[in-house]
């Protein structure tokens, strides 16, 4: 039997993306729906694409909506993939040790309340680090602060910009987010792995 996986999203959605690439053949887990807070979500239109149920939360903030829809759907685990609004604390609770985050740095540096996207990337040149890279990590109700269940590492180059550092840690997130997904398939729920550079 198939481990059921629902992803959220607000934007592009290339982490979607690859999880719909890698979850396919003879993998122990498959995309079953989409959900986004955003009607012009990019990661809509991919799901549609890969004929994965797309649908639009009416009002992101009731959680007796998403956990309706995800019910329905018999979903195992929640994979928030640039979902940048909050998650009803009702869902986190529901869904606690089911529900996993990538974040686009090295938590727990560079997370926390209005750290998303090009932000993150920004913080961390301004930091000088040498270092950068996704992590995966369990939703619980502190922002970005779950257990840590995988990372990878990227050098900070001299040079970057939030752009470029941007596009080298997201390579990596495509990696890293379908090889969390199918381990925790696997194990029947989430497990920490062991960090791969
Ligand atoms: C990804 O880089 C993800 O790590 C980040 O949003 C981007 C979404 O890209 N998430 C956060 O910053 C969460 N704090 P995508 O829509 O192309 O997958």
């Amino acid at each position: 039997m198939s481990y059921r996986v629902a992803v959220c999203v607000s934007g592009g959605g290339s982490n979607l993306q690859a999880l719909l690439d890698r979850l396919q053949g003879e993998e122990p887990a498959r995309v079953v729906l989409v959900l986004s807070n955003r009607a012009d979500a990019g990661g809509l239109e991919r799901a549609r694409q890969a004929g994965v149920p797309a649908e639009v939360l009416a009002d992101p903030a009731d959680a007796a909506e998403w956990i309706t829809r995800l019910g329905r759907r018999d979903v195992d685990l929640l994979v928030l993939a640039g979902y940048l609004k909050l998650v009803p604390p009702g869902v986190v609770q529901k869904y606690a040790g089911r529900m996993v985050n990538i974040h686009p740095a090295l938590l727990p540096d560079f997370g926390g309340p209005g750290m998303y996207g090009q932000r993150v990337h920004e913080a961390v040149i301004a930091s000088g680090a040498a270092e950068s890279g996704p992590t995966v990590h369990l939703v619980d109700e502190v922002y970005d602060r779950g257990a840590i269940l995988a990372q990878r590492r990227v050098p900070v180059l001299p040079g970057d910009t939030p752009a470029t550092l941007a596009e080298r840690v997201l390579t990596e997130e495509h990696r890293l987010l379908p090889d969390v997904v199918l381990a925790a398939a696997r194990a029947g729920h989430p497990v920490p792995m062991a960090n791969a550079d």
